[in-house]
C-alpha cells in the first residue's frame, strides 16, 4: 500500500519546528487567570445557566488543566509505545528511524512541557483540582493491549489535536495569550505525529494481517470504553473541583445538570472529536470498511 505520508518528508517537517519549554511557559510567562483557557466548544460551560460568569470561568479553567493533565497522561503511554517500536526497525530505513525518535523526544518534551503547566496552575489557581490516574497506572493497562489497538488510539489522539487546535482554538481571540500559545506549539509538532502514527498503522496492519487488523479494532473498541469510564469519573472529580474553587455546593438538580453536560463536554473533546476526524476515519477505512461504518454509527453518542 503506498502511504500518503513519507518519513524523509515529515522528517524534515519537524525539523524546522524548534522551540523549549524555557521558551514556552515559566519566568515571566506566567498564566492569565483573568480569561478563559478552553475554547467554549471543549469546555461547554455556557449552556450551565445556574453558573454565574465567575463560576463559569472557574470551571473553563479546571477543563483547561485537566485537558493538558489528560495530555500529559496519555503521552505517558505514548512515549514507551513509539519507543518499543521503533527498536526492532532500526535497520531499516534511517529515516523512518530518525522520524520515530524526533516524535518520541517531542513527546517526552510535551510531558515536561504539561508538569510545568500544571506547577504554574498549581500556584495560581489557589485550591486543588482532582485528575484521573496515576497516569503510569493507566499507561500499564493501555499498553496491556494489542499494539495496533494502542496505534489506532493514538492516531485517534493526534488527530483530534490538529482538529481542537484548527476549528476551536486558533481563532478564539478570549483565551488566555499564554495558554493558547501552548497549545499552539504542542499543535506544530503533533501535526507530525498524526502522519507518523498512520505510517506506523499501515506498516503493522501489512505484516499483522486480517488477524491482527480484526484484534487492533477490536482493542482501539475496548480503549475507547476504559477512557470513556475514566472521564464520567473526571467529570465528578470536576464538580468536586468546581465546588471547592467556588465555594459553594451545588444542589441535587444542579449536581444533575453539571454532571451531564460535563461527562458529554468530555467524551465530545476526547472521544467524538477524535473518531469523526476524516483523517482518522480514512485510516480505519482502509483497514476494514465496515469498521469505518460501525465508528460512524456509534459516534453521535460521543459528540
Ligand atoms: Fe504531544
Ligand atoms: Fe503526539
Amino acid at each position: 500500500m503506498k502511504s500518503r505520508y513519507s518519513f524523509k518528508e515529515v522528517l524534515q517537517n519537524s525539523e524546522k519546528i524548534r522551540w523549549r519549554v524555557e521558551d514556552i511557559i515559566g519566568g515571566d510567562k506566567r498564566l492569565d487567570f483573568k480569561r478563559p483557557f478552553l475554547p467554549e466548544s471543549l469546555a461547554r460551560v455556557e449552556s450551565m445557566d445556574f453558573l454565574s460568569d465567575r463560576e463559569k470561568l472557574l470551571l473553563n479553567q479546571i477543563r483547561g488543566y485537566g485537558y493538558l493533565y489528560t495530555f500529559g497522561l496519555v503521552e505517558e503511554f505514548i512515549l514507551p509505545f513509539v519507543l518499543d517500536h521503533v527498536r526492532p526497525h532500526l535497520d531499516e530505513n534511517d529515516y523512518q528511524t530518525r522520524a520515530f525518535l524526533q516524535f518520541a523526544g517531542e513527546e517526552a518534551k510535551h510531558i515536561q512541557l504539561f508538569k510545568q503547566f500544571a506547577a504554574e496552575f498549581k500556584q495560581g489557581f489557589g485550591t486543588p483540582c482532582q485528575t484521573i490516574g496515576p497516569p503510569d497506572e493507566i499507561a500499564r493497562a493501555v499498553l496491556a493491549h494489542h499494539p495496533l489497538g494502542v496505534a489506532l488510539v493514538i492516531l485517534h489522539i493526534e488527530w483530534m489535536t490538529q482538529r481542537h487546535y484548527l476549528e476551536s482554538v486558533r481563532d478564539d481571540h478570549a483565551l488566555d495569550p499564554q495558554f493558547k500559545s501552548l497549545l499552539r506549539h504542542h499543535w506544530m509538532e503533533e501535526a507530525q505525529h498524526a502522519k507518523l502514527d498512520t505510517l506506523m498503522v499501515e506498516l503493522m496492519s501489512e505484516v499483522g494481517g486480517a488477524e491482527d487488523i480484526e484484534k487492533g479494532l477490536n482493542d482501539y473498541a475496548a480503549l475507547g470504553g476504559m477512557l470513556n469510564a475514566a472521564f464520567r469519573d473526571q467529570a465528578e472529580f470536576d464538580m468536586q473541583s468546581f465546588q471547592l474553587a467556588a465555594e459553594r455546593v451545588l444542589d441535587r438538580d444542579e449536581q444533575d445538570r453539571f454532571r451531564s453536560i460535563q461527562t458529554q463536554a468530555l467524551c465530545w473533546t476526547f472521544l467524538g472529536s477524535g473518531m469523526t476526524h476524516p483523517n482518522f476515519l480514512e485510516t480505519v477505512g482502509d483497514l476494514n470498511p465496515a469498521a469505518r461504518v460501525h465508528i460512524e454509527e456509534i459516534a453521535p453518542a460521543f459528540c
